[in-house]
């Protein structure tokens, strides 16, 4: 067979690994041919391609970001967009493409392969892991890792200035992040896009923890959380360029008026802290690179058995499979139960 692969949204430590497990696999298992298409969608759309042999994928698994790049272009707002593809699989005579993305991603392969027959296997992978099917996407286990060493860090500066300390982590839809971050690095208060943020509950917490002696605090806030009365945080992406092809706005501030509300309310010296992209960058932790390695060979077989319109997915510890859509229908939003887990150390 001849394979076609693509990474598409924001990127996410693991890309690599996937890509190599994937290669390797269809290459070495069943005499495939893989080649890469660049920069997500845009790759298909305009013909961008590169040969991926096993040679030119070895020595991966530790590196971040994608060889093939990635963009959040979608197809579905091209002019032919979806033709453009097709004719493209066909010039590169490939039997079946595999895609690897979180939810838009994932659901423009959906909407090919429903629409357009074409033959499509998906990887989920993004550090938020709000992709609904599977119970971990690649990429997030090494966001969590690089949330809880910055609040280790944040930590030990708040504890030598008796200050409160308010740390902005990625999340747009979904507190994943936040929570198992918050969890491990100790916060003292979380803040979920699913929960309203109540002011004055987290001024009290606060308040409680200085008055029993504590002269510092750690509050985590995801970038999509907003204010219970309706008042959203600061939303940086109002201009056309801002919003994504998808229509996503580009997030943040969120932290820093959180922070002067804080200040202004207790009266203790707080700061301000955005994560960014620093949660997306470097080496994958050992639990991605299995996991992507793992679903890597998992989609390699699934292309083989010709078993199209399938996600490989974790689920418990067994990786399995089911269809795209079940995947993208709505997002996996944050289990509160792990936020009342979360909310014991509250104050
Ligand atoms: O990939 C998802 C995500 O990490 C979101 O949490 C965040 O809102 C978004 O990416 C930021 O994307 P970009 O790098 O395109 O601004």
């Amino acid at each position: 067979m001849r394979i076609g692969i693509l990474t598409g949204g924001g990127d996410c430590p693991g890309l690599n690994a996937v890509i190599r497990a994937v290669v390797r696999t269809s290459v070495k298992e069943y005499s495939s041919e893989v080649i890469g298409f660049l920069e997500g969608w845009r790759g298909p759309l305009e013909n961008m391609v590169m040969p991926l042999t096993m040679q030119s994928t070895g020595g991966l698994i530790h590196r971040g970001g994608t060889i093939l790049r990635t963009s959040r272009t979608n197809p579905f707002k091209v002019d032919r967009g979806p033709e453009r593809i097709l004719d493209n699989m066909q010039k590169n005579r490939l039997d079946a493409l595999i895609a690897v993305g979180g939810e838009d991603t994932c659901g423009v392969a959906n909407r090919l392969y429903k629409e357009h027959n074409l033959n499509v296997v998906c990887i989920p992978k993004t550090i938020d892991n709000d992709l609904s099917a599977t119970d971990f996407t690649f990429g997030f286990d090494t966001a969590v890792n690089i949330v809880t060493e910055a609040l280790d860090r944040l930590h030990t500066t708040a504890e030598a200035h008796n200050r409160v300390h308010v740390c902005e982590v990625m999340g747009r839809d979904a507190g994943w992040l936040a929570c198992y971050g918050g969890i491990a690095g100790g916060a003292d208060f979380i803040l979920v896009p699913e929960k309203p943020i109540e002011a004055q509950k987290v001024v009290q917490a606060i308040k409680t923890r200085h008055s029993r002696g504590r002269d510092y605090s750690i509050v985590v806030v995801a970038e999509g959380a907003k204010f219970a009365e309706g008042e959203a945080g600061v939303e940086a992406g109002e201009t056309p360029e801002q919003v994504d092809s998808f229509g996503h706005k580009r997030l943040g501030g969120i932290g820093d008026r959180l922070a002067k509300l804080i200040e202004s309310q207790t009266g203790f010296e707080t700061r301000a802290t955005i994560l960014g992209h620093i949660q997306r960058g470097g080496s994958p932790t050992a639990f991605d690179r299995v996991l992507a390695t793992r679903f890597g060979v998992k989609a390699a077989q699934l292309v083989n058995e010709k078993k199209f319109g399938r996600m490989v997915s974790l689920q418990g510890s067994t990786l399995t499979d089911v269809a795209i859509e079940e995947a993208t229908g709505t997002l996996k939003t944050l289990d509160m139960e792990l936020y009342g887990v979360a909310e014991v150390f509250f104050g």
